[in-house]
Formats: C-alpha cells, structure tokens, sequence
C-alpha cells in the first residue's frame, strides 16, 4: 500500500475530497497540518493513519524535524500539498524524507511568477512582458521599459489581491502606494483578450486528463466590480481548434517546468488576433469548487482520478465530455446579512433539469468577503450539452437570481 504524507488535510475547503480519493484508491495516508486533530472534518479523521498537528506550517526546518522524528520507519513514498503556500515545504519535506515528487527546485518557478516566466521565455513559450520590482523606483523604471497599459502584481500572489491594472504613468503612482506592503512585484504588459485555463491531471508530465474553462468575466474585472456575478465554465469541447494554440502552449509549459505527476492550474490569454499568451500556473488544482465542475461535466470523479494518479502512476476515470458546465458565483445587495434570496424558484422551474448543484448562502447567514473568496455568497452549477444554452442558462441566473442583505 503507497504511503501519502498530506500537508493541511482539513483546510482549505476541498482538501478533505482529496483525502478521501486517496482512501478510496487504497492509499495510507499520514496528515500534517495546524489544525487541531478535533476541528479536522469526520471522513479526514476516519481517512487517516495518522496526524500530526504542528505549531505552525510556516517555520520549515522545525516541520522537518518534527515529521521526521513523528514518522520514523514509516517513510513516506510521496508527500502532497494542494494548497499554494505549503507548496515549498512539500518539496522539502519530500527532500528531507526520501519522497518521490518534485524538488524544491523545480517547484520554485511554480511559486515566483519572475523565475516561472524567465524559464518559460528560455523555453520559447510567449509570456507578456515582464521586469521584476523592488520599490517605487525600481517600479518605474520597469513601467518605462515595459510600456503601457501594464499590470502590476506580487510575485508570488493569489487571488488577484493585489493585482493593478494601470493605464499611464500618472496611475502607477496609486499602484505603486497600493503594493508598498509587498515585498517584490512584477511588472507586465497588459495582455487584452479572452481568459481561459488548461488544468491537467499528469503523470510523469504528460496530461493524462485535462479541463479547459472559459473565465467570463476576466478575473481581474470581475475582481474589482461587485455587482458582476463571476461564471468560469468548463468546456466541453476542449479540443476544439479554436482552443488548440492554447492546450498545445500548456503542454510545453510542462514540459518546460519539468513538471512530473499531480494537479496543475494553467491561466492563459487569447488575444483577438488569435496569439495565445501565457497567464500563470500552479501546480495544484483550482480553487472555488471548479474540480467539482470538472466532474459534472464528464460524470467522473477528478479527486480519486487524481489520488490513483499519483499513488499508482494510473488515470482510470472514463473521461466521455458530456456537458458544458457553468458556475455562476453570486454576490448580495447591501452589508450585513443575507434576507432574501429571490429568483430561484422560477429558475428551478423553468431549468431544473439543468441545475447540479444550487449552494447560495442561506437566508440569516452573514455576507462572505467577495474581494477575498470567488464563492462570494455561494454559487449554482448548471450544465447542459451545448455551449449556447449553458450560457445564457447562466447568463439568466446572473441577472435573474438576487441576494439581498441588509
Ligand atoms: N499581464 C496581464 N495582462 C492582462 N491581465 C492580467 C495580467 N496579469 C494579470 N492579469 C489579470 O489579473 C488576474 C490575476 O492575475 P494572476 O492570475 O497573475 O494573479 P493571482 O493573484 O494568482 O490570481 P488568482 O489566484 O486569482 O489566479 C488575471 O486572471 C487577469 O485577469
Ligand atoms: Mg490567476
């Protein structure tokens, strides 16, 4: 039986489905995290061999040492991490205990969107423009050379918190005030287009599964204006040739970072001129339930898919595209509490064949922080065969269902 270190099983909010695709393809799982064992969710405890609740995950050597010590003759064959910021320690840690999976080094340009772009530019592969900054002089010098409209952003960010858009050289100064708390930030060209991803399940490299969704809007549009209610929809024809440039660029993009077995979570840009650019990547899954898409669209289940896939090196799950499927995250009217909820019920009746998956806050919950979570509120998943109709589905449950807070 392969032996699975997992770092941070109960957190964030999707880690326990991996644990429980691990458990379901025979896998012996030892869980490390800051959680006390108590607070982990029932199927994670039942799931594990083993816990180790540390102080904290942020102190790398005294992790080491404590799992080593705590897992003495029970060695691990990998240690996973699905979650961005214990990305670097997972490497170490397999480093440090003799686990197969990716290095350190190779997971770094997978953490620094600098070092990720410099490895792919070697590679030939288009990214936008791109200067490293430090400081508000460094700033504009790189805005000077890079030209505008530019973005400016942390190296090593999520979540769009701290992403810019600037048009000229009298709004850089707000993004630069905006950025002072960050450390070093990349300066780029602002690359005008569509927004997709290419998210892959790979073994030894090569993607033995793969999702493409289409962002509507733009993360970062949707990121700065509340009213919009953001959909990201998996695609049903991914191999479709309007998509082909950018499928074909993500396989390079792995094979140029050496990417080995696991989850990972390309974004790129399709220009109107059909050039493809390349946006970001992480090796690991989207975030905001989109693995949940990915199975609705096929009925199959990517969490155990991709336990099989790094525990036995295989992918089994009968991938037959079935639907295009669209999640439709809503945001309330007003602060405070949610009222009411309006819009549903005629929107079940008129499409309830449709709806997979309805997870709206309930009435009397307080408001999500929409700058800091995509859910928002909650969400609907709708899914349909064609393309068309899955749009305006959720293009009616954008506009048609309100949540009102007061
Ligand atoms: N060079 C660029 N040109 C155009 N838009 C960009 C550029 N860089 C970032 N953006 C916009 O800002 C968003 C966030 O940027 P990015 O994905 O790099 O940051 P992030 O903090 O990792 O976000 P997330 O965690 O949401 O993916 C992108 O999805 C895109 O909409
Ligand atoms: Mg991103």
């Amino acid at each position: 039986m392969p032996r699975v270190l997992f770092l941070s099983p109960g957190y964030p909010a999707e880690m326990p489905m991996f644990v429980s695709g691990l458990a379901e393809v025979g896998v012996e799982i030892y869980g490390l995290g800051d959680q006390p064992a108590a607070l982990l969710p029932l199927a994670v405890r039942r799931a594990l061999a083993d816990y180790r609740r540390v102080r904290s995950l942020w102190n790398d050597a005294e992790v080491i040492d404590e799992a080593r010590a705590w897992l003495a003759g029970r060695e691990p064959d990998r240690v996973e991490c699905l979650w961005e910021p214990g990305m670097i320690l997972a490497a170490r840690l397999r480093e440090a205990l003799g686990a197969r999976g990716l290095s350190v080094e190779r997971t770094i340009p997978l953490r620094n969107k600098e070092r990720m772009k410099q490895v792919l530019d070697a590679a030939g592969i288009r990214t936008p423009r791109h200067l490293a900054a430090r400081g508000a002089d460094e700033i504009r010098a790189a805005a000077e050379r890079v030209g505008y409209p530019l973005i400016v952003k942390p190296i090593a960010g999520a979540g769009s918190a701290d992403t810019h858009r600037v048009e000229d050289a009298r709004e850089l100064e707000p993004a630069i005030a905006a950025t002072r708390h960050v450390q070093e930030v990349s300066v780029e060209e602002f690359v005008d287009g569509e927004e997709y991803t290419f998210d892959t399940v790979s073994i030894a490299g090569r993607p033995a599964y793969f999702n493409v969704a289409w962002y509507r809007p733009r993360p970062l549009v949707a990121r700065t204006n509340e009213w919009i209610s953001p959909q990201v929809v998996a695609l049903r024809r991914p191999d479709q040739p309007a998509l082909a440039a950018g499928v074909e660029m993500g396989r390079r993009v792995l094979d140029a970072l050496g990417f080995e077995t696991g989850f990972t979570h390309m974004e790129w840009y399709a220009k109107a001129d059909g050039e493809v650019v390349f946006g970001e990547i992480g090796g690991r899954p989207p975030g905001a339930h989109q693995v949940d898409q990915m199975n609705y669209a096929c009925d199959i289940d990517v969490f155990r898919g991709w336990a099989e896939a790094i525990a036995f090196g295989r992918f089994s799950e009968n991938v037959r595209r079935l639907y295009n499927v669209a999640t439709v995250y809503k945001r309330a009217q007003g602060r405070g509490t949610i009222r009411r909820v309006v819009g549903m019920e005629e929107l079940r009746r008129r499409h309830g064949d449709a709806i997979v998956w309805e997870n709206l806050l309930p009435v009397g919950s307080p408001r999500r922080n929409w700058k800091q979570t995509l859910v928002s509120d909650g969400f609907v998943v709708v899914r349909h065969p064609d393309l068309e109709a899955t749009l305006a589905l959720a293009d009616e449950l954008a506009t048609d269902v309100r949540l009102y807070a007061a």
